[in-house]
């Protein structure tokens, strides 16, 4: 029997509501948390536990049809990748941030500053429009440090609570984009699969509207 390929966050903030929307699809996964692979027992889907910074090229090449993902990380890495669905959690910003102590004024700011992120795609594509030339440090996690440790005058990551920036003495002083979760589609996607994915975004719509 086919199934369709679905990838999930394999741990962090979107893997536990990735799993709750299925859940309210009625759709049952067997699980072994340690398992990086799943199949359901009612619906012809077997899940993929991925890290999320790898899930756009598994789209692309067709290793899986599907994927739960923040639109953040399609912006930056799958661009060419199509939404299907707005999920509607998991919301968040992708901002430029500074020390506290700095005044600010504008974008121009940035010009030959030093940036730490993980996101260096959506920064040069930002700063470009705005005609800044800054210097990008590209890190993976523990962004919000860089400017602390002396390795960065600035950084830009994702903004949800808020938290992380006010624990770093840093304050948010552009947002370059908005981002909530989303069911993104593999461009190989067969005729076969297509069929299956629609079953699942007929029961991801009627999940969204009752939760509204
Ligand atoms: C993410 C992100 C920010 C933080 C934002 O980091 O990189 O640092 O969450 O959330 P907040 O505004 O609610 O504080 P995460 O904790 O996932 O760890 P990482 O940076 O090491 O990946
Ligand atoms: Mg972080």
């Amino acid at each position: 029997m086919t199934k369709i390929r679905i990838a999930i966050q394999k741990s962090g903030r979107l893997n536990e509501d990735s799993l709750q929307i299925l859940k309210d699809c009625g759709i049952s996964i067997d699980n072994g948390k340690d398992q990086l692979k799943a199949s359901s027992r009612n619906f012809p889907m077997e899940v993929f536990y991925l890290r999320n910074g790898d899930i756009p090229q598994y789209l692309r090449d067709g290793v899986v049809d599907v994927a739960i993902i923040g639109e953040n990380v399609l912006i930056e890495k799958g661009a060419d990748i199509s939404i299907a669905e707005k999920l509607g959690f998991s919301k968040c910003k992708v901002s430029l941030a500074v020390p506290k102590s700095v005044k600010y004024k504008s974008v121009q700011d940035f010009e030959g500053k030093r940036i730490a992120t993980s996101y260096p795609n959506t920064v040069t594509n930002y700063l470009k429009k705005k005609g800044v030339r800054a210097d990008l440090h590209i890190i993976n996690g523990s962004v919000e440090i860089a400017p602390n440790i002396g390795l960065a005058d600035a950084i830009c990551d994702i903004v949800s609570s808020g938290s992380t920036l006010f624990k770093n003495n840093l304050k948010e002083v552009e947002v370059m984009l908005t981002s909530e979760a989303v069911l993104a589609v593999s461009p190989q996607i067969s005729e076969e699969r297509k069929a299956l994915l629609k079953r699942l975004q007929f029961r991801i719509q009627s999940v969204l509207r009752a939760r509204k």
